[in-house]
């Protein structure tokens, strides 16, 4: 059993995602467990204030040291095993397959999104967190970057998607890159199908198949 938890103050946007595949299925065969932890929860006060202007000036507001951390702490006192602490940030390093493969085999997992203009950097040192980008761009907030990397890892988990032919590329660390797919019509506004597709040479389409496999860059 995985456990993954997310530290967030908009738990409503990434729910709907553990309804559909692969999270879905990874939660009703009990592979995993995905909790959403409401960082209001553990404000600061009774008005709910989780946050403060940043020191040095500067635009917008940074997320506090304490309600983080007191989320990040009420999550691993229950964990027998210490957790992967990752904060969501487009200063962390970048995401990848790796990473995903990595984050598949992991047993505890706590993802942290920053919200605002981010967080106070001291709670990262403090927890000795990870710090993790989906992209050189930057979000509102750390809630779809979490989504992804969650999505992308379940997946890896034996069990999770019935395609078992994409994981064993992908247990090779490479990401299962797809050549380029055509279905029906043979022929649609003028341009056709690759004709080694359509001729039923197997060998020939292995080869192609294997010669088109690449990130579009
Ligand atoms: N939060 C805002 N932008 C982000 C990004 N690119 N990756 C991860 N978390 C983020």
């Amino acid at each position: 059993m995985h456990n993954y938890y997310v530290v967030t103050l908009f738990p409503e946007l990434i729910e709907p995602y553990l309804a559909h595949l692969p999270f879905k299925r990874a939660l009703e065969k009990n592979l995993i467990q995905v909790r959403l932890v409401n960082l209001r929860d553990f404000a600061i006060d009774k008005r709910g204030t989780v946050d403060s202007p940043p020191y040095g000036s500067g635009p917008g507001m940074i997320l506090r040291p304490e309600p983080l951390y007191n989320a990040v702490q009420s999550v691993a006192k229950g964990l027998t095993n210490n957790p992967r602490i990752i904060f969501l940030t487009p200063r962390g390093k970048t995401f990848n397959q790796q990473i995903a493969q990595e984050i598949a085999k992991a047993e505890n997992m706590i993802l942290i999104c920053g919200r605002y203009e981010g967080f106070d950097q001291r709670v990262v040192e403090e927890l000795q967190a990870e710090e993790l980008s989906i992209g050189k761009y930057v979000l509102s907030g750390g809630e779809a970057a979490a989504t992804v990397v969650l999505e992308c890892s379940i997946r890896l988990i034996p069990g999770a998607i019935d395609n078992a032919k994409a994981l064993v590329n992908e247990s090779f660390n490479t990401a299962n890159v797809e050549h380029p797919q055509y279905a029906r019509p043979q022929t649609w506004r003028g341009r056709s199908v690759p004709k080694i597709l359509t001729e039923g040479h197997h060998k020939k389409i292995a080869s192609w198949k294997l010669s088109a496999k690449a990130w579009v860059e």
